[in-house]
């Protein structure tokens, strides 16, 4: 792979060591995150284990539209190779940003739908993108109101699990009308990270029952280092396999659906 690669939420448990396992491989990687001061310091972890580790960092909220356009602004056209999707949340409540959006949906499929559209024309045409999804897609179904769930729709897990699905459903549709890309989903399995930890009173439990029990945010997050390196298209990495994209996501016409919807709401 040559060229800069972008990492969302490289300041979290995949995201960190996604940046670590490029940099060691001599790749420069943008580190694409929220929290700067939390992002120079996982940098300088980095750097004081890999000097040579050429890594920048720039701001980027995936619950604003307003920064995810001025970071793709930031890019230099032709500076970027490859795009990894990482960041992502579980809302433990309902709420809804500034561009109206569910936040859950907002950081784990609006932000990403957008940057990777603005980004487009700044990538080569065989860029590879890496969308992270979830095995909890396969728990839900989707359709254009699920883009915007009300109050009484909300769930942490269900709402997680559908902004994921329009997630996978938007890379599909992505690699179908540019079919020049390499789009790919990265599926983790159950990782100990921040992110399980849903703020309930069994998190201490779960702490000392559950995450021993889960992968490590670096065995984690290797299903996406392969499919970003294998320079393949339209794959489904999850463990050690490279698999076609299963069947019961393959709905053109969803998708098709899906990204007009989208456009329409994010006004692109
Ligand atoms: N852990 C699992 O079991 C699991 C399973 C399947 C899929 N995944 C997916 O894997 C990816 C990485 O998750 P992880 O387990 O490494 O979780 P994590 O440690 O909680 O990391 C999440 C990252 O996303 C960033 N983020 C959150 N909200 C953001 C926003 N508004 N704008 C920009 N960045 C934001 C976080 O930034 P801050 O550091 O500022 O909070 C952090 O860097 C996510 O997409 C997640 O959905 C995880």
């Amino acid at each position: 792979m040559s060229g800069r690669v972008i990492i969302t939420g490289a300041t979290g448990s995949m995201g960190a060591a996604a940046a670590e396992a490029l940099a060691g491989q001599g790749i420069p990687v943008l580190m694409a995150c929220r929290n700067l001061e939390k992002a120079e310091a996982v940098r300088a972890g980095i750097l004081s284990r890999i000097p040579q580790a050429d890594l920048a960092v720039r701001q980027l909220d995936l619950a604003s539209m307003e920064s995810v356009r001025a970071f793709v602004e930031g890019i230099e056209p032709g500076s970027v190779t490859a795009l990894f999707n990482n960041a992502g949340t579980i809302s433990k409540g309902y709420s809804i940003t500034g561009d109206g959006f569910e936040n859950t949906f907002s950081v784990n499929y609006f932000g990403p739908w957008l940057m990777t559209q603005l980004l487009l024309p700044k990538l080569p045409q065989d860029a590879r993108i890496v969308n992270m999804v979830s095995l909890t897609c396969r728990f839900v179904s989707l359709d254009e109101a699920a883009l915007q769930p009300e109050a009484g729709d909300f769930s942490q897990l269900g709402t997680y699990a559908r902004a994921k699905r329009a997630l996978l459903s938007f890379s599909l549709e992505l690699a179908r009308r540019y079919p020049a890309l390499r789009v790919n989903l990265a599926d983790p399995g159950i990782v100990a990270s921040n992110m399980i930890d849903l703020g309930h009173w069994y998190d201490p439990l779960a702490d000392v029952l559950f995450k021993p029990l889960c992968k490590t945010p670096k065995a984690g997050v290797r299903p996406a280092l392969r499919a970003l390196s294998e320079g393949k298209g339209n794959h489904y990495y999850v463990g050690k396999k490279c698999r076609d994209i299963p069947g019961r996501y393959i709905d053109p016409a969803l998708d098709s659906r899906i990204w007009a919807a989208t456009e329409r709401l994010i006004a692109v």
